[in-house]
């Protein structure tokens, strides 16, 4: 039996169904990974609730999930360095993590180091990708700049304010108050309160915003700029339009890169860099966790687990 969640409907409450699908078989250059635990995204929801589908429609029924943690059950031609019985990790090149069993491209996989386990392993690869590439590829954080980081107590939040601390930068964060000691506990100087307070009123000379958020947080955030600022969006595609004139605003989005993500896990693997995981939900609650997700939740990542 391979279980799997999948979208059968844009927009609707009971959109979501566990369905037995056909066991997948690896293709040259995949291995076929028995899912232990896949992270939720964001993606999920605004996928089910129909955000994206001009912009990338899907044929439906589709397996969502982007994300996940498991063990090789199978390994096809022209996969180099894994062999069956390795646990592994990484984000989908598409869709499809909310499964037992996928095939997946093994070349973006790591290993996943024994001291980590599948809940946290899973928590990682988006977020963390997302978090550096935005950060240091697009955004060109350098040492002692200043950056917002929006949305910081999130899955890609968590895994920005550490590297952008890691990098000697000043990281000023917007979040709810709650999460203040958890967000300082990850390198925050500052924490703004979304909810009480105006960010825009309170910085400025910002080199690089992070906007992980969106909407008001996004338009508010051409004010805090210093000269020669810019923003990275991973929220507003249409970032480009939104930008004025004489500004720089880019999206961004991420990208596979198994390399980065074995950097990423060796540094997690030496405690320098904290995952935080929220949430650990069962398959069958998948549904409720995923609006969770959409609705607000604690710091950090939920992970479903199979
Ligand atoms: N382009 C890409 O490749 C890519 C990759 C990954 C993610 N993303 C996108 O990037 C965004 C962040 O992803 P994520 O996984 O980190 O999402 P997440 O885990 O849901 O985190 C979002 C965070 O933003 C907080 N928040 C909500 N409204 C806010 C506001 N007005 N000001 C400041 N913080 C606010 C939320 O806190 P509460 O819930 O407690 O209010 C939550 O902690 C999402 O839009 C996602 O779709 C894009």
């Amino acid at each position: 039996m391979n279980r799997a969640l999948r979208l059968h409907a844009y927009c609707s409450p009971d959109a979501l169904k566990i369905d037995d699908i056909a066991m997948p078989s690896a293709a040259s250059g995949q291995v076929v990974v028995h899912v232990r635990a896949a992270g939720i995204n964001s993606l999920d929801w605004k996928i089910r609730d129909g955000f994206l589908r001009n912009d990338f429609p899907l044929p439906l029924p589709v397996t969502l999930g982007v994300e996940l943690a498991g063990e090789v059950i199978e390994v096809g031609q022209d996969v180099p360095g894994f062999t069956i019985g390795d646990r592994v990790m990484g984000p989908m090149a598409g869709l499809g993590a909310y499964a037992d069993f996928i095939a997946i491209t093994s070349n973006t996989l790591v290993k996943t180091p024994a001291s980590l386990t599948d809940e946290r392993a899973a928590a990682i690869p988006v977020g963390a990708l997302t978090a550096w590439q935005a950060l240091f590829e697009a955004g060109e954080l350098k040492r002692d700049q200043t950056v917002l980081i929006h949305g910081a107590a999130g899955g890609v939040g968590s895994f920005a304010v550490q590297f952008a601390r890691r990098a000697r930068a000043r990281v000023i964060t917007t979040a709810q108050g709650i999460n203040a000691g958890y967000l300082r506990g990850l390198g925050a100087d500052e924490v703004i309160d979304y909810r009480t307070s105006s960010f825009w009123k309170l910085t400025r000379d910002v080199d690089l915003v992070l906007d992980l958020v969106g909407g008001a947080a996004l338009a508010n955030s051409w004010q805090v700029l210093a000269d020669a600022g810019r923003i990275v969006s991973t929220a507003a595609p249409d970032i480009a339009a939104q930008t004025p004139p004489g500004n720089r605003g880019t999206w961004f989005q991420m990208r596979p890169d198994a390399a980065l993500l074995a950097e990423i896990v060796e540094m997690v693997e030496q405690g320098a860099v904290r995952v935080e995981v929220s949430e650990v939900a069962g398959l069958s609650d998948a549904t409720a966790a995923i609006e969770r997700n959409k609705t607000g939740h604690g710091p950090g990542k939920a992970v479903i687990v199979f």
